[in-house]
């Protein structure tokens, strides 16, 4: 147990980013949730049974003062933090034909300038205090493969994997590393509601066929188990991982395997 580092997770209430907060946990780590949704929040660091070693952060990833916020409160509930991993997203699914600039604009605001944002504000706080860090982005897959009905989800996640190797090289003679993971498709509720749902209602299959389908596509015939992809993040985050930035790791089941 290395009792005493401190995390911050964006995007902690549910899914990957609760079970990395879940597996920080276990190993010792203090963890600091941001989301959106302050009770989605509270019922997450209840789940996590360690209250004295949770914090959260009601917060929106895409706005600079709600990131400035989560700073100055995780500073001054918990210290300065040792990693951050920037995780917060959501589904985005359409054709490029019909995506508004509006739409395109809010998935790039959410996911690759809410990552760019943490990932400042972290590298500010570690220079301000001499020290170094470990910044973990959470990416896709998808932002090596692209994917059809996911332009704009696709071009942000390829945002955070430019953005990621040129902060690790930026920042490597600091002592701050900078690494990006890229899940397959996770059994989480952006998963559900947020892609296999709404594939199945604009293909008229019900979601068990759009499940088959999708699940043929991935050499190891099954969802990855968000606790997997936690795992990745945790060993990303450890002293194991220190020789390792700039990387962009895929947890996905042998989807892409260049
Ligand atoms: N599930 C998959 O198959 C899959 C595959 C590849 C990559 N990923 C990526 O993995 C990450 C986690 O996905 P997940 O499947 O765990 O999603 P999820 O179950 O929908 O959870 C997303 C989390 O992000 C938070 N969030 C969303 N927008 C936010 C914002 N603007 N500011 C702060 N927090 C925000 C949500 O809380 P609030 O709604 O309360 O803000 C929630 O806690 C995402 O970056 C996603 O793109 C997922």
């Amino acid at each position: 147990m290395k009792s005493g580092r401190l995390a911050v997770v964006t995007g902690g209430s549910q899914g990957l980013g609760l079970a990395v907060a879940r597996a920080l946990l276990r190993e010792g780590y203090r963890v600091a949730l941001t989301g959106r949704r302050a009770q989605a929040l509270e019922e997450a660091r209840e789940s996590l049974q360690a209250e004295d070693r949770v914090l959260t952060v009601p917060a929106d990833v895409s706005e600079e003062s709600e990131v400035l916020r989560t700073f100055e409160e995780v500073q001054r509930a918990f210290g300065v933090p040792d990693v951050v991993v920037n995780n917060a997203g959501q589904a985005w699914l359409g054709e490029a034909s019909s995506t508004t600039l509006e739409d395109w604009n809010r998935c790039l605001a959410v996911h690759a300038t809410g990552t760019f944002l943490m990932c400042r504000e972290a590298i500010r706080t570690w220079i301000a205090h001499s020290r170094g860090g470990c910044l973990i982005n959470v990416a896709s897959v998808s932002a090596r493969t692209g994917a059809p009905l996911a332009a704009a989800y696709c071009a942000a996640k390829a945002a955070v994997l430019g953005l990621t190797r040129s902060l690790a090289r930026e920042v490597a003679g600091r002592g701050i590393r900078v690494n990006a993971v890229c899940p397959g498709a996770m059994d989480t509720p952006m998963f559900h509601e947020g892609t296999l749902t709404p594939l199945a209602e604009r293909f008229g299959r019900d979601r068990e066929t759009m499940l088959r389908a999708t699940l043929a596509q991935i050499p190891m015939r099954r969802l990855l188990d968000p606790g997997e992809v936690a795992d990745l993040v945790v060993w990303l985050a450890s002293d194991s991982a220190r020789g390792l930035t700039g990387q962009s790791l895929n947890v996905d089941g042998g989807l892409d395997m260049r």
